[in-house]
């Protein structure tokens, strides 16, 4: 009974209806149910739920894809210029989403800097790409990321998001850049990475 008063009252005050609240109360305490039951078992969890709700949908708001794209890439692409790596951004559409923009930034840059990474590896004077292309498919937005570093090997595809996977040196990585974009971008977001390897190398695909 608690429990079916409880969601009631969680559903007039998520629709701000302090009336329906209030009836909801009145009616609890009709029942029988005593006024520190109202109080501990049916306001304060509904305060607290909100709270919850609150802090977790924090910052998020609809940004444009290819303008955050840019963005990142405009802070480290000095930085990979001078590493002989070009980044290029193709954009088909203009998808739109909602979310935590710098959280989709730092998954970005993680993908980058993992792409760098794996040309440092490498060692040879071959050009050195990463095609960004943003599009929109099925009414989300696709970003895939694409580098010509050689890929990634196909045993360890499976577990390049687990935490703490890394294949560099102790002093270099920590294997988490992937499992903490893997957490942003599906359990936030709430969207899909995935990654494969091309004919050239690794290609991570971000849908939101
Ligand atoms: N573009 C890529 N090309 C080849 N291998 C990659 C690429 N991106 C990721 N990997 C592989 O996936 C592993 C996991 O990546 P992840 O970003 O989670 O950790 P890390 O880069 O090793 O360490 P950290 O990000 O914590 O500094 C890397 O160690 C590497 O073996
Ligand atoms: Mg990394």
């Amino acid at each position: 009974m608690l429990q079916r008063v409880l969601n009631q009252y969680n559903e007039a005050i998520m629709d701000t209806d302090r009336d329906r609240a209030l009836l909801v109360v009145r009616d609890a305490l009709g029942m029988g149910i005593s006024p520190e039951e109202v109080v501990f078992e049916i306001v304060v969890p509904a305060i607290e739920l909100m709270m919850k709700s609150i802090s977790e949908n924090q910052g998020e708001v609809p940004f444009k894809v290819q303008e955050m794209v840019e963005k990142t890439v405009s802070l480290i692409d000095e930085s990979f210029r001078q590493l002989q790596i070009v980044i290029t951004v193709t954009a088909a559409d203009e998808p739109v989403i909602t979310g935590h923009p710098n959280e989709f930034s730092q998954v970005i840059l993680n993908i980058l800097f993992n792409a760098r990474d794996a040309f440092l590896a490498r060692k040879d004077d071959k050009p050195r790409v990463i095609a960004i292309e943003i599009f929109g498919q099925g009414g989300r937005g696709v970003i895939t990321i694409a580098d010509n570093a050689g890929g990634i090997p196909e045993e360890i595809l499976e577990k390049i998001f687990d935490p703490y996977f890394t294949t560099r040196g102790p002093d270099q990585g920590i294997g988490i850049g992937l499992y903490m974009s893997k957490i942003i971008i599906e359990k936030n977001m709430p969207g899909r990475l995935s990654a494969r390897n091309t004919a050239e190398g690794a290609e991570f695909r971000i849908e939101v």
